[in-house]
């Protein structure tokens, strides 16, 4: 008998067919997020479940999935919705995607840099509104991005790949590290000098958020942060809302101690602050950072792979966070 596995979203055929061929595969129904009691239920009996970063897999979740429960692969790089302590106290192994999504949200890191200094969609919005006016030197002004100061707040694998990209702009690379600076002040992948979180803050023309979600990350930035920065500098998260108190952001932006912000996570997604809808200095995505064709596809073919290595062959999955409950 193949083992049992809850998909909790639909995901492309590619990864389905995959999950089909070694597993008895039960995928949420409805193209939307199950409720509480919906996934509970759905959960019980599974061998492994594939969650998405909208479930919360906590000590209630597991125990409603069963003792037969053996992982959980989440389908996200992030892991801050799963209760890892709570798993490993309960044998389940936890996996992550890391890897494949890195480029794919390092670019959109970088484009949002770009079009909040550059106004991109506040440019396009006056064009499709008909308000072009002439060509006009002091029109529509924004910020050079080339040869600016980027401090990275972390510097894990996507924080190193905007750093790369951001090299090819000629900016000058700083961070503040989750932890301790290396030896040498200098870290050796992206060359970026290593300083204080209030150096970085205080000298950075944009900052950009590469932390993980953790009780010590959440409100990383609150209001005493961003009264560090320069007036003329730019916030970019694409990590995970919670690590900026919004509230605090708004009034910043409000009282133009911070010239504009690039967001695409939010503290209570999918709420935004209403503080920071109708700004045409901040630009809004909808938790796109890894939304790319082949990498969702690539993202649950690992998340597959994390499964059939130790449902199918019983091996160690090779995404695994807590690898003791395997010894
Ligand atoms: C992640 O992987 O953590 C992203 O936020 C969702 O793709």
């Amino acid at each position: 008998m193949k083992p049992k596995v809850l998909l909790t979203r639909r995901l492309p055929a590619k990864v389905v067919d995959l999950l089909k061929e070694n597993f008895e595969l039960s995928v949420n129904p409805y193209d939307r997020a199950l409720t509480r009691e919906e996934f509970l239920s759905a959960a019980r009996g599974m061998d492994g479940l594939l969650p998405l970063l909208t479930e919360r897999i906590d000590g209630e979740a597991l125990d409603a999935a069963g003792p037969g429960l053996k992982i959980v692969a989440n389908h996200a790089v992030g892991f801050n919705n799963i209760d890892v302590p709570a798993a490993t106290a309960r044998g389940v192994a936890v996996t992550n995607t890391p890897d494949v999504l890195t480029d794919t949200t390092a670019d959109l890191a970088l484009a949002l840099m770009l079009a909040v200094a550059r106004r991109v969609p506040e440019g396009d919005r006056i064009c499709r509104g008909g308000s072009f006016p002439e060509w006009n030197p002091q029109f529509m002004l924004g910020a050079d991005v080339h040869h600016k100061t980027l401090g990275l707040i972390g510097l894990g694998r996507v924080g190193r790949a905007v750093a790369k990209r951001a090299a090819g702009f000629g900016m000058k690379l700083i961070y503040a590290p989750h932890g301790e600076c290396p030896q040498g002040g200098v870290d050796p992948v992206s060359g970026a000098k290593c300083l204080s979180l209030d150096e970085v803050l205080a000298q950075a023309d944009f900052l950009s958020l590469h932390v993980p979600l953790t009780e010590e990350t959440h409100h990383l930035l609150g209001a005493a942060e961003l009264a560090k920065t320069k007036p003329s500098a730019f916030l970019i998260n694409t990590a995970r809302g919670p690590v900026v108190d919004e509230q605090a952001l708004v009034e910043a932006l409000d009282a133009n101690r911070l010239a504009g912000a690039g967001l695409d996570v939010f503290e209570n997604e999918p709420q935004i602050h209403p503080g920071l809808v109708g700004r045409d200095n901040v630009v809004l995505l909808p938790h796109v950072g890894s939304a790319t064709a082949e990498t969702r596809i690539a993202m649950g073919i690992k998340a597959a792979t994390n499964l059939i290595a130790l449902l199918i062959k019983g091996e160690e999955p090779p995404d695994c966070l807590n690898p003791q409950v395997l010894a």
